[in-house]
């Protein structure tokens, strides 16, 4: 929950903030005018192809990199500065750490640097991802490596958590207890931003996403706006073909393929045209694939978006 600002008070600097956010590396503009507000206590998803300026747009946000133009800040501080840092969790698509250091060590490392660390939690944490704190990283597997990176992003319970492909080389039943974790972060009232490939694993955590394409943002809409944009795949299983012509003119049907036992439809926004129209059918079986928001997330991704 957010306090109301006092009349005439400052607004509360967001968690994130962007402004026509840019980065060029030569000729190529990885990340290009990039306008983010990341609201307190949401949870964000940041979505988008390979190379569309994801983590390059996350290093800016932390002051790893200066931008070619624009500003960005976390709570209203640059990046780079310690109180801005105290209060973020990062998790890097990889873990840069010389890897004779074991987890221990890391979490040593990182507590000191951030002012101190939740030791209970923390302990917690390696229990829950059944982590062994004292191996050298150079020994552990991907995904226990991956772990130390989710403890150390977490353990000193930040207000923003900046997560770049969290769940990537995790099995599924520690991605659910990662999404578990996000969960109870974002209900505590942490902000999370979440850069991920793995579309249902946003679709379940966000509340709003962007989607970015070779640096430019195509679209940043709720999950709920999205759905309703997503289109509805309808196969209907009939007792006898389905006459021609029965659907293609029906409001808002993009596409109709007859198959052997009936026809699949196409359709965007409400289907009750066509359920009116197949009640005039002996309908035997009706199956809608699921995935179409990700088909939308698809579409999004491709050239020539919607
Ligand atoms: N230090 C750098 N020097 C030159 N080019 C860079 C540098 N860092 C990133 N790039 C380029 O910027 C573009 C964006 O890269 P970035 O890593 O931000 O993409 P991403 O969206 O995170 O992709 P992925 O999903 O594969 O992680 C790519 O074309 C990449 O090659
Ligand atoms: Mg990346």
């Amino acid at each position: 929950m957010t306090a109301a600002a006092a009349p005439g008070a400052p607004a509360m600097p967001l968690p994130i903030e962007a402004r026509g956010l840019t980065k060029s590396f030569g000729r190529l503009t990885a990340v290009d005018s990039l306008d983010l507000a990341v609201h307190p206590g949401e949870v964000f998803g940041f979505l988008g192809p390979n190379g569309a300026g994801k983590t390059t747009t996350i290093r800016l946000l932390l002051g790893f990199i200066n931008p070619s133009a624009g500003t960005c800040t976390l709570f209203g501080r640059s990046g780079w500065e310690p109180g801005a840092r105290r209060r973020v969790g990062y998790l890097p698509a990889e873990l840069a750490i010389d890897r004779r250091y074991t987890a221990s060590d890391v979490i040593e490392f990182f507590g000191e640097l951030r002012g101190g660390y939740d030791r209970q939690f923390t302990r917690d944490l390696l229990d829950r991802f059944a982590l062994d704190p004292s191996r050298p990283l150079g020994d552990l597997s991907t995904g226990n490596r991956r772990k130390v990176g989710i403890v150390q992003a977490f353990m000193h319970r930040p207000d923003l958590l900046i997560l770049d492909e969290p769940t990537s080389g995790l099995d599924p039943l520690l991605q659910q207890e990662f999404h578990r974790l996000v969960r109870e972060e974002a209900s505590r009232g942490a902000t999370v931003f979440l850069s991920s490939h793995v579309l249902p694993e946003v679709e379940a955590l966000a509340s709003r996403v962007a989607i970015l394409r070779k640096g430019r943002l195509v679209t940043v809409a709720s999950i709920a706006e999205l759905r309703r944009r997503a289109r509805q795949r309808i196969d209907l299983f009939t007792a006898t073909p389905p006459p021609r012509g029965l659907f293609e003119t029906l409001p808002g049907v993009r596409q109709v393929t007859y198959h052997d036992g009936g026809v699949q439809l196409l359709v965007e926004g409400s289907v009750d045209p066509v359920v009116k129209a197949a009640a005039g059918l002996t309908v035997e079986r009706i199956h809608t694939p699921g995935q179409d928001l990700e088909d939308l997330f698809l579409e999004y991704y491709q050239e020539a978006a919607p």
